[in-house]
């Protein structure tokens, strides 16, 4: 695999604004922005209307005043939800975000984006398709989000209706089978659990031609370890600590 095209920051703010916000809102944007960042990360899944807005987990729960799998709500109800006030008061009645304002949050901060694909359970093909069609559309003229996700057929699916978005497979732990599954969705990067990341490895990947992004680095040694062995990219909480002029 060739290098690719790569016109990303070295630091990604996680979830928008790390631990500094209610993750995955505007808010957090905000507070990415405000901290300088040139970057974010979130995640992305449907509506059961095939609206698409931004949650992490697949259950309202954590994250908001809603309860149940997110999926299967449409997306007048999920709009009435606050998933601001579980994380502080000073964030009560925030709501979830929509992809389309997002994009034009990220364009007013001049902010790149890494789309994460968190498809609700037996919704990956159709939730890739979606989020990689309105990417397309909604980051036009400016720098192609950068597609990433754990779910394989997400990707595939993205790939299959938009090949020119760049993707990134997600790993938690260390798959034998990156090289394969890599090269099958023509990836620009891989995105891996610091944890299972070591020199050795770090280096495997780059002569393979892959571009890595390391999540989540909160400590800024390992953060240091990570970029001097090679690493492109790290994904943060503390945004406040591991800043986009972090060395
Ligand atoms: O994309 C990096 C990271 O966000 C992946 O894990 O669970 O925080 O979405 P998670
Ligand atoms: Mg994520």
């Amino acid at each position: 695999m060739s290098q690719k095209n790569w016109p990303y920051p070295h630091i990604v703010a996680h979830r928008g604004g790390g631990k500094l916000a209610p993750e995955n809102t505007l808010a957090a944007i905000d507070i990415g922005a405000k901290y300088g960042h040139l970057m974010i990360e979130f995640d992305a899944k449907l509506s059961n209307d095939a609206q698409i807005f931004l949650l992490h987990d697949d259950t309202l729960d954590r994250t908001s005043n809603g309860w149940g799998i997110a999926g299967e709500l449409s997306w007048d109800k999920l709009a009435k939800l606050d998933a601001g006030s579980w994380f502080s008061r000073d964030f009560n009645g925030e709501p979830l975000a929509l992809l389309a304002d997002v994009a034009a949050r990220c364009r007013q901060h001049q902010m790149m984006a890494n789309i994460e694909i968190k498809p609700t359970t037996n919704s990956e093909i159709e939730t890739g398709r979606a989020i990689a069609q309105a990417a397309a559309q909604l980051w036009q003229g400016q720098t192609a989000p950068l597609l990433s996700s754990f779910s394989y057929e997400a990707l595939e699916a993205a790939m299959q209706v938009e090949p020119e978005l760049p993707r990134g497979l997600l790993l938690h732990s260390w798959d034998k089978q990156w090289q394969e599954k890599t090269t099958a969705l023509d990836c620009v990067s891989i995105h891996l659990n610091h944890k299972v990341l070591s020199a050795a490895r770090v280096a495997e990947l780059k002569a393979a031609g892959l571009r890595i992004l390391a999540y989540t680095v909160n400590n800024p040694e390992r953060a240091r370890a990570l970029l001097k062995w090679g690493v492109d990219a790290i994904c943060t909480d503390r945004i406040d600590i591991i800043g986009p002029d972090f060395t």
